[in-house]
């Protein structure tokens, strides 16, 4: 099972401004993840208009079945912070249970964990 990354595509910054940006910072957020997550096996992107934690755009989401998932924030949409995604979800898509070692996180990643969410038992 793939670890998804899902990228708020309505997120927006302060200081977004409709009248000179075409596109909201989310969207640019999640083409750069795209991107970079391009050819990466086992790992796929999706987009998702508001993850409702617009006080902390840009945000997404990095999940998969049977393992601990988690929400992060507060990122600006840049390179360098969307190739610290990618990197923690590949890390996460070889995980057993989604735990990551803190000593093995990319620094672009660190600061910008909101929540972590257990996996739901089986019935
Ligand atoms: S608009 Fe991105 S979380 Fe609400």
């Amino acid at each position: 099972m793939p670890t998804v990354i899902t990228v708020c595509d309505t997120c927006k910054r302060e200081g977004w401004d409709a009248l000179n940006q075409s596109t909201t910072d989310g969207e640019d957020f999640a083409t750069m993840i795209e991107s970079a997550a391009t050819d990466v096996p086992n790992l796929t992107v999706r987009r998702h208009s508001c993850l409702m934690g617009c006080v902390r755009a840009c945000n997404v989401a990095i999940q998969a079945d049977d393992k601990l998932n988690y929400v992060l924030g507060s990122f600006e949409p840049e390179q360098d912070a969307a190739d610290g995604i990618v990197a923690y979800a590949k890390l996460h898509a070889e995980s057993e249970t989604g735990q990551v070692p803190f000593k093995t996180w990319p620094q672009a990643i660190k600061g910008h964990f909101v929540t972590r969410l257990p996996t739901i038992p089986k019935a």
